[in-house]
């Protein structure tokens, strides 16, 4: 079939599988060209399948030769309709991992149950015996909770006060005001249940307690804080008061390896475009900002750049550079004084007018389709393709 971009709001409800299968092979390039990483050998990824998932996949596997399992929640195509990002990606994944001689099997299904936690201990006591870096990079809307089988919600919402604030329609361009409702009832308890620590903690109790977890084993979530404009939305609103507990969480683990010689660590990444990040509101204008001001001064990151420099300079670098919460800072160059300054002078003047000449609306929604596959260098869009696409490992 030719398969067009069908969007709605802040989704798009198709995908391509040249596209991704491209993005993939791309992500590839860019970590061979930074040479190889003394790093971890045998890597379980929870969340693999986009974003800083994938990036951490491909990173591991063709920066540092590793076995990889990748867990993810992804819908299958079926005759006609194409299957979800992620669900191509990983197919690109793993064919272009055996292509290379590297081991790498994925499991699809709902990563915060108990039974998806016991076929990936399995699958790592069968071929892999040990794994010895675990990422946990999943970003989700609901949880199922596997004792209590309540379904919780996580929102994105200030705490106490409304907030307003402007916004863009990264799709037309207009730069409106925005007014977000506070959290009220469960909000913030459901929201922290759901991208809290909790589910970061089950897993490694699971795979200590089937020892599959190597000696001096390391485990990575990942978090993000960003600047004083969405605070109120983001850090100190109910998606932070989530990011606080996976933070809190991180020392707790690490208490629960001590035997092992373990550690856990969050690692604050830079704001990226993603599905979630384009549906909080005053998020995306930002991020149009942020992108115009990080590429005058040449230091613009995508996922794959995010996280080879996190593996190469930080985790298998020698140099964490932990922050006073003993967080590593990944995000040190969105953070910057005079890249944060700019923004805040931006931010003021954005109308719009001005928004196509002071922010990088162009490459937000670039980015944003470059997700689904679709207005990636090199792809005919033209051609017939095939919908009906398998990931090897899941037949
Ligand atoms: P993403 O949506 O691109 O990836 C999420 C992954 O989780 C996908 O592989 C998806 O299949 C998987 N997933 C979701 N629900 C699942 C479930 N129930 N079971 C199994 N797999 C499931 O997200 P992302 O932007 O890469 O975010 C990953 C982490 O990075 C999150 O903790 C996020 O808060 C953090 N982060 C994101 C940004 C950003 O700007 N996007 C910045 C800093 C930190
Ligand atoms: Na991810």
């Amino acid at each position: 079939m030719i398969i067009e971009p069908r969007t709605r709001g802040f989704i798009c409800l198709t995908s391509h599988p040249t596209g991704c299968a491209q993005n993939v092979k791309d992500q590839i390039a860019y970590v061979q060209s930074k040479g190889k990483i003394e790093g971890a050998k045998k890597v379980l990824v929870i969340g693999a399948s986009t974003g800083f998932g994938l990036a951490s996949r491909i990173t591991s596997a063709f920066g540092s030769d590793a076995a990889t399992i990748g867990v993810f929640f992804d819908k299958a195509a079926s005759e006609g309709r194409p299957a979800s990002p992620g669900f191509y990606n990983t197919a690109a994944f793993e064919e272009e991992a055996q292509k290379a001689g590297l081991y790498a099997k994925s499991i699809n299904g709902d990563a915060f149950s108990n039974e998806i936690k016991e076929e990936v201990v399995n699958l790592i006591k069968e071929d892999l015996g040990q794994v010895d870096l675990v990422i946990y990079s999943l970003a989700s809307p609901v949880r199922t909770h596997p004792e209590s089988g309540k379904r919780f919600k996580s929102v994105l919402k200030p705490i106490g006060e409304v907030f307003t604030n402007k916004t863009v329609d990264f799709h037309t361009g207009k730069v409106s005001e925005i007014s977000i409702k506070p959290a009220e009832g469960d909000d913030v308890e459901n929201t922290v249940t759901v991208m809290g620590g909790e589910d970061w903690r089950m897993w490694m109790d699971a795979l200590k307690n089937a020892n599959v977890l190597a000696e001096g084993v390391t485990t990575v979530a990942y978090s993000y804080i960003g600047p004083e404009v969405t605070k109120p939305v983001y850090r100190n609103g109910t998606i932070g008061a989530a990011k606080d507990h996976l933070e809190a969480t991180a020392f707790t683990i690490s208490e629960d390896l001590e035997a092992i010689g373990g550690k856990a660590y969050v690692s604050v990444n830079k704001a990226l475009v993603t599905q979630a990040s384009s549906a909080i509101p005053v998020i995306p204008l930002y991020i149009s900002l942020l992108f115009k001001v990080m590429k005058e001064k040449g230091i613009h990151e995508g996922c794959i750049e995010q996280i080879e420099r996190l593996y190469s300079e930080r985790l298998f670098g020698g140099d964490l550079s932990l922050d006073e919460k003993g967080r590593i800072r990944i995000d040190d160059w969105e953070m910057r004084d005079d890249v944060q300054e700019e923004i805040t002078k931006l931010w003021e003047q954005a109308t719009s007018e001005n928004i196509n000449e002071i922010g990088d609306l162009e490459g937000y929604s670039l980015e944003f389709f470059k997700l689904f596959g679709f207005k990636v260098d090199g792809v005919n869009y033209e051609a017939d393709v095939n919908e009906l696409v398998k990931i090897p490992s899941i037949q």
